[in-house]
């Protein structure tokens, strides 16, 4: 089957390398791509992965026998449902499906209706009411733009002057219209934990949990970003909580196949959950893989992903088989100086291959580029993923440091402690 994939970060090249893996993957192609991709597969950097008409004409030249959808904004859009309108097969929800992601009122709503545990909530179109519903909570409070903001409408308010300044920015047009409707709630305490499912025909397949960093700097210190780091499973998960989390995954499955929230829901579910002390609670609902937990996801899948995802594809739950190795992942991610602020891009990237040499290591390409001498520059704040199997989560943290430290590129930084609260146990987070 030749297979088109669309998006251009390291999770895409993370889909990307385990479905050249399959032997039922023929050509493969991944729109608009990145340096990493084009090493697995056909890059296609001209198409515009949110115009499906243009989507739809290439399939149709290249014999595409499925469109996987990687980021949120073409699934919010649409671009699923209009591609399985022109006959193609599509792994992506369609809009209806996508507003769990698209919208947070939505999203919240469905909790409501499904009695999924999540954060006490209002929504709102006006200021004053927001504001002072954020004075009732109290500080911390959280603010959230309810649209998409490429990941940025979320601020965590230590005190109740920022989470004014928050919900003002939100309607003076920050987010454009992503914020005309601020969601203000309760701020959770705990560990934070991701466990994303394949969820077809009302039936989901629950991965393998996942933990992203997304501080900036060491300790959890400075701003958010884009995720510095990621490790698989999470091991300060209890039996308990992680039952809970796949009956929540479960119930969330069955109610996007009927009213009142009925779609057609094909694709990734991905929930963000805050273990409190009252049991796991949802922080978000995403309508795809996440990036970085794909990273250290799709290396433990023991299953073909070809078959896995034409089964989700065809909404054929009875043919998704999924078995998991016991190995543990973890990811480093390497970025640019300066990050999440600005920083310079086309630094040469060196030693990806002497990495890549070490005991259970794979480079996946976030923000690279191929410059007009042929070499591997840095393209992005967030550059590469190392990604590091190993029979234990101390010796995967080492393979993944030791090769690391063999890539080199101008304004190179990382985090240094990715994966050592979760090493201490669950006593790091009292
Ligand atoms: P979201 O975009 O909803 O995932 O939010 C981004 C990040 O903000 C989450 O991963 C959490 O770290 C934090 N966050 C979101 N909602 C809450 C909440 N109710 N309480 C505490 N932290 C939150
Ligand atoms: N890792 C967070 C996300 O993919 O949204």
């Amino acid at each position: 089957m030749n297979i088109l994939v669309l998006g251009s970060g390291g999770r895409e090249h993370a889909i990307a390398w385990a479905l050249a893996r399959s032997s039922r993957c023929d050509e493969l192609y991944v729109a608009p791509g990145n340096g990493g991709t084009a090493c697995v597969a056909h890059n296609v950097t001209d198409l515009d992965i949110e115009h499906s008409d243009a989507i739809a004409a290439f399939a149709q030249a290249h014999t595409i026998g499925m469109v996987v959808i990687g980021p949120e904004a073409p699934l919010v859009a649409g671009v699923a449902d209009d591609l399985r309108a022109a006959g193609l097969l599509v792994f992506g929800p369609d809009a209806q499906g996508a507003q769990l992601e698209g919208s947070k009122t939505y999203s919240k709503a469905f909790m409501d209706a499904e009695h999924i545990p999540t954060a006490q909530y209002g929504t709102f179109t006006d200021r004053q009411q927001a504001i002072d519903y954020a004075d009732q909570l109290g500080a911390p409070v959280v603010v959230k733009a309810d649209g998409l903001a490429a990941g940025k409408g979320v601020v965590v308010a230590e005190t109740l002057d920022a989470a004014h300044e928050a919900i003002c920015q939100c309607f003076d047009g920050r987010f454009g219209d992503a914020g005309q409707r601020v969601l203000v709630e309760e701020c959770l305490q705990g560990p934070e934990c991701s466990l994303l499912a394949f969820v077809t025909g009302g039936h989901a397949f629950c991965m393998a949990t996942a933990q992203d960093h997304k501080r900036a700097f060491d300790d959890d210190m400075g701003p958010n970003t884009g995720g510095m780091g990621v490790y698989s499973p999470v091991p300060i998960v209890s039996d308990e909580e992680l039952a809970s989390m796949k009956s929540i995954m479960e119930t969330s499955a069955r109610a996007t196949a009927q009213p009142p929230f009925t779609s057609d829901y094909r694709g990734v579910l991905y929930g963000g959950f805050m273990l409190t002390p009252q049991g796991p609670k949802v922080l978000e609902f995403n309508v795809r893989f996440g990036d970085p937990e794909t990273q250290v996801i799709l290396p433990r899948l023991e299953g073909d992903l070809v078959s896995i995802m034409e089964a989700v594809a065809a909404g054929k739950p009875d043919d998704v088989v999924l078995k998991w190795s016991d190995s543990w992942a973890v990811c480093v991610v390497l970025v640019s100086e300066g990050y999440p602020g600005s920083y310079q891009t086309g630094k040469v990237i060196l030693g990806i291959d002497e990495a890549e040499a070490c005991d259970g290591v794979t480079v996946f390409h976030a923000g690279t580029a191929l410059n007009e001498d042929g070499e591997l520059v840095t393209a992005g704040g967030r550059v590469l993923d190392v990604v590091a199997l190993g029979d234990t989560f101390e010796e995967a943290r080492n393979n993944a440091y030791e090769a690391c430290d063999l890539i080199n590129f101008e304004g190179k930084r990382c985090r240094r402690d990715i994966g050592a609260k979760a090493a201490r146990g669950r006593i790091a987070w009292e």
